[in-house]
C-alpha cells in the first residue's frame, strides 16, 4: 500500500501556492472500497445529528448543517487503516512544509436526500487548533444531476473559487482557517470522511 512520493510533492507544493489541493484519487482504491462499505453498513442509529461549534458553544443546528456523523473507531481495522494513512500523509507534509500537524480526528458524514451544509470556516483564527481539513468522497457513480457539490470560496474576494463534485475516492485537503466552503443540496445519499489536523497544543 504505497503512494509516490511525488503525490506528496503535488500535496505540499499545493499547499504552499493556494492553500488546497484536490486529488481525483489518493488512496488505494481497495481502502476506498472498504471505507465505502463500512460507513453504508453503519446503521442509521449509530449515526449523531452534526453539530457546530465547540464545547461549551457547541449546538445542534439544523439549519446550518443536516448532515449526521459517526467519528472513527481506533479499535475499528478499517478505520485504523485509513487513520495510518493520515499518519503518513501527516509525517510527509510536515517534512516538507514544517506545519507542525500533530493530532488528526476524523467522522463519517451521511447526507440523506435534502441534506446540506450552509458556508462556512473550519477554524477561526486564535480559537482553535484544527489547521489543515482533509475530505474524502465515497460515492460511487455520482453524476452531475446529484447535487451535493462541495463550493469552496476565495478567502480575499468572497467569490467562488471551485464546485467540486463529491466523486468516489476524490480527497481534498485545506487550510482549515482559511477557506469558507459549503455543501449544496444532496439529491441522494452523500457519504464521506471529514477530518482535521491539529497542532500539538
Ligand atoms: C465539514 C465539511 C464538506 C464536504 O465536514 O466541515 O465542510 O464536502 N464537509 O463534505
Ligand atoms: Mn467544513
Amino acid at each position: 500500500m504505497s503512494i509516490a512520493a511525488t503525490v506528496y510533492d503535488q500535496i505540499a507544493d499545493a499547499l504552499a501556492d493556494t492553500g488546497y489541493c484536490v486529488l481525483a484519487d489518493f488512496l488505494p482504491k481497495i481502502m476506498v472500497d472498504s471505507l465505502y462499505q463500512r460507513v453504508t453498513h453503519l446503521s442509521s442509529d449509530e449515526f449523531s445529528q452534526a453539530g457546530i461549534g465547540r464545547k461549551n458553544q457547541f449546538q445542534l443546528n439544523d439549519k446550518i448543517r443536516n448532515d449526521r456523523t459517526y467519528w472513527l473507531a481506533e479499535d475499528n481495522a478499517v478505520d485504523q487503516a485509513y487513520l495510518d494513512c493520515m499518519e503518513a500523509l501527516k509525517d510527509e507534509i510536515n517534512q516538507r512544509l514544517y506545519m507542525g500537524l500533530f493530532r488528526y480526528e476524523s467522522h463519517y458524514a451521511h447526507y440523506a436526500e435534502g441534506s446540506y451544509y450552509q458556508r462556512h470556516v473550519d477554524a477561526f483564527k486564535g480559537q482553535s487548533n484544527r489547521i489543515l481539513t482533509t475530505l474524502l468522497y465515497l460515492n460511487p457513480d455520482w453524476s452531475g444531476l446529484d447535487g451535493g457539490e462541495l463550493v469552496m470560496y476565495d478567502p480575499d474576494s468572497n467569490e467562488q473559487i471551485e464546485k467540486i463534485q463529491p466523486h468516489y475516492g476524490k480527497f481534498i485537503l485545506f487550510l482549515s482557517d482559511r477557506f469558507p466552503h459549503e455543501v449544496l443540496a444532496a439529491k441522494r445519499d452523500r457519504y464521506s470522511i471529514s477530518g482535521w489536523f491539529h497542532l500539538n497544543s
